[in-house]
């Protein structure tokens, strides 16, 4: 049993490598294990509500929640398989917005107040590196990065890198990355071999591990946001979801690990 909540995070600055689809799968699985979930969504796009099934048109958001006009426990929602904390468009100008000093730590003085009331939290991040993705690592044990096994897709992740640095050496000396989680995986792709090799190097750098669970590609993952549900309860004996369960174990493989080391 894990006995102290864990925050973990979705992230990677390309779009539609299966961050929000992981998020929904993490959240799902484990409230299915009876951990006390909460699902933030860092992200404008609002896609891990909708995701989830929730109504997310007037509801109050964690934009409300960062600009102080509203408390963090007005904007939870319940959901058959988790809490989730919405996001909608007006997040698009945190950038801006929120300019004011110490602005790195606000998801983070807010989820303080909550925190206990979760075994995880698990927070979905925009396809972008900015003030919403920091505020994501301030408050993270962890770090999750999905790819997309292409070699065109593998590169540049030294901006990402610079990024956990920064955030490790200035805010939150606790972040680590737990790994990387390749998804829309396809053994049968010719480059599979040379994908492989690359991962485990960009890994190396991030000092982490490739994820032994690797997300089959399937049309069912796609079909799942539009029923307002995970995979996992969409298909349930469909590859990914088997996959994905797979993923749950090793996550909480890595949790305990770490939990033994502090
Ligand atoms: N294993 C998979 N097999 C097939 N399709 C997938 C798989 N994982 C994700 N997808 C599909 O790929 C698209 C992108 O996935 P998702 O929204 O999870 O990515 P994302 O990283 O959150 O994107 P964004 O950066 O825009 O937030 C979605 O249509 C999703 O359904
Ligand atoms: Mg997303």
């Amino acid at each position: 049993m894990i006995l102290v909540s864990l925050v973990i995070t979705f992230t990677n600055q390309k779009g539609g490598v299966g961050k929000t689809t992981s998020t929904c799968a993490l959240l799902t699985g484990l409230s299915l294990q009876n951990y006390r979930v909460l699902g933030i969504d860092m992200d404008p796009q609002g896609n891990l509500g909708f995701s989830m099934g929730l109504d997310v048109e007037n509801v109050v958001t964690i934009y409300d929640v960062l600009k102080g006009k509203a408390s963090i426990k007005d904007a939870i929602h319940k959901t058959e398989f988790g809490d989730i904390i919405p996001s909608n468009i007006l997040l698009s100008g945190a950038e801006l917005e929120f300019n004011r000093s110490g602005r790195e730590f606000l998801l983070k003085e807010n989820l303080d107040v909550i925190k206990n009331d979760y075994d995880f939290i698990i927070i979905d991040t925009p396809p972008s590196l900015n003030i919403l993705t920091v505020n994501a690592y301030v408050c993270s044990n962890f770090l999750i990065i999905p790819m997309v096994p292409e070699i065109l897709s593998l590169l540049g992740v030294s901006q990402l890198k610079e990024t956990v640095q920064t955030v490790k050496k200035f805010y939150n000396t606790n972040l680590d990355v737990m790994g990387i989680l390749l998804t829309k995986y396809n053994r049968r792709t010719k480059l599979t071999k040379e994908v492989e090799e690359l991962a485990n190097e960009i890994a190396k750098q991030l000092d982490t591990s490739v994820f032994p669970s690797k997300i089959r590609a399937s049309v069912v993952v796609a079909e799942s946001p539009a029923h307002g549900e995970s995979v996992l309860l969409h298909a349930p004996s469909s590859k990914p979801t088997a996959d994905y369960i797979n993923f749950i174990e090793d996550v909480l493989v890595r949790c305990r690990a770490k939990k033994s080391n502090t």
